[in-house]
């Protein structure tokens, strides 16, 4: 069953207590930030933005932060032994530590969600430079994953204090069209999901507005529910996933083995011409799942009129589902790591705000089929 339970009255009225402008930054724990700043910018078109590390004056750590539209990563490794970034590395392999959220006062953010019973990460700190001040604070949410809360509206540098301009004249690759974060979603442990939704829900104000059972989301072999999470504007979307029982291991749970705890699945970035996208993106290296050609056989009568040509959807194995409301083309990468853990979506919504769930079975087809390669399934 799917159940939609979105109600324009109450997201109106959740706007004041926690109010988010957007995503402001997503950080990853890597082993080596210099070669991932470089995969992100030669294989997925990101934009050199900003630096810390020996040189700013960091003794432990060095970040390199990369931009493409409204989608800024910072990737961060250490510099020495013994450090908690090494540590959640050596765990959780590479993987995204902070989900970083823009608001307009984070100390009454943090403060809300603290009374509300969130785990502080972080007080509120002020950092300031020549170009103003930033204030950040922070919260756990699931496994080891941080929700920063960062207030920049007194600040014009190109980042944020203790970060200087990172440029690099000889090696700009053209960015390939990766606009904003559309969703991120999260794996939980078995059993966990209504405890994430309750804590979205009674912390940071945020609205269930789909639900999927192991009706909607399961294969011949494996099966997983998720609720999906929405802040007041709609700007903000969080995905819960949970495993649920199958005759054989979830992809959920592979990930929970191989993350060693609860964390990201995947970042959805948005498009506004996918086929152009993918394309670029194909072309730079990036692998992505396939689904079986005769998916297409059928499109068309499953989905109705599209604008795009399905010769290029089909060479490229770009998925389309449709709902009340238009439809969506969407897409996702290979794990980005060597662990089977996270990866990326690539969407492009034409009115369509649901998440392709017509192609939730082909897609899981899809996925088993590489878990048999790794013999996790
Ligand atoms: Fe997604």
């Amino acid at each position: 069953m799917i159940t939609d339970i979105q109600d324009t009255a109450t997201l109106e009225a959740t706007r004041d207590f926690m109010p988010i402008n957007g995503t402001d930054y997503i950080e990853l724990y890597v082993s080596n930030s210099k070669q991932a700043a470089h995969f992100y910018k030669s294989a997925m078109g990101f934009q050199s933005l900003a630096y810390a590390g020996l040189e700013t004056g960091e003794t432990d750590r060095q970040s390199y932060v990369v931009v493409q539209d409204k989608i800024r990563l910072v990737l961060t490794s250490p510099l020495k032994s013994g450090t908690d970034i090494g540590r959640h590395i050596d765990q959780h392999g590479d993987g995204v530590k902070v989900v970083a959220l823009w608001v307009n006062d984070a100390t009454a953010a943090y403060e809300t969600a603290i009374e509300r019973g969130a785990r502080s990460y972080m007080e509120p700190q002020v950092l300031t430079d020549e170009h103003g001040r930033v204030v950040k604070s922070g919260i756990y949410t699931y496994g080891e994953t941080i929700h920063m809360f960062v207030e920049r509206k007194d600040y014009d540098g190109v980042f944020m204090p203790g970060y200087e301009k990172w440029e690099t004249p000889d090696y700009n690759p053209e960015p390939i069209g990766l606009k904003y974060v559309d969703h991120m979603v999260g794996n939980v442990a078995l059993g966990k999901m209504n405890y994430w939704v309750e804590f979205y829900e009674k912390v940071m104000g945020f609205k269930q507005i789909l639900s999927f059972d192991d009706n909607d989301i399961s294969t011949e072999y494996t099966a997983l529910m998720s609720k999906v999470m929405s802040n007041g504007n709609g700007r903000i979307k969080f995905p819960i996933n949970e495993p649920a029982a199958g005759l054989k291991k979830s992809q959920v749970e592979e990930y929970l083995d191989f993350y060693e705890g609860e964390g990201i699945q995947h970042v959805a970035v948005a498009t506004d011409d996918i086929i152009g996208t993918v394309t670029a993106l194909k072309s730079r290296g990036i692998e992505f799942l396939r689904v079986p050609t005769t998916y297409y056989d059928t499109l068309i009568e499953r989905v109705g009129h599209i604008d795009e040509d399905l010769e290029p959807l089909k060479e490229l194995g770009i998925l389309v589902d449709r709902d009340d409301e238009g439809y969506l083309l969407q897409i996702f990468t290979k794990p980005v790591e060597p662990r089977p853990t996270m990866f990326f979506e690539i969407i492009q919504r034409k009115g369509a705000n649901s998440f392709g769930k017509g192609n939730f079975k082909a897609l899981f087809e899809a996925i088993e089929r590489e878990q048999e390669l790794r013999g996790t399934l």
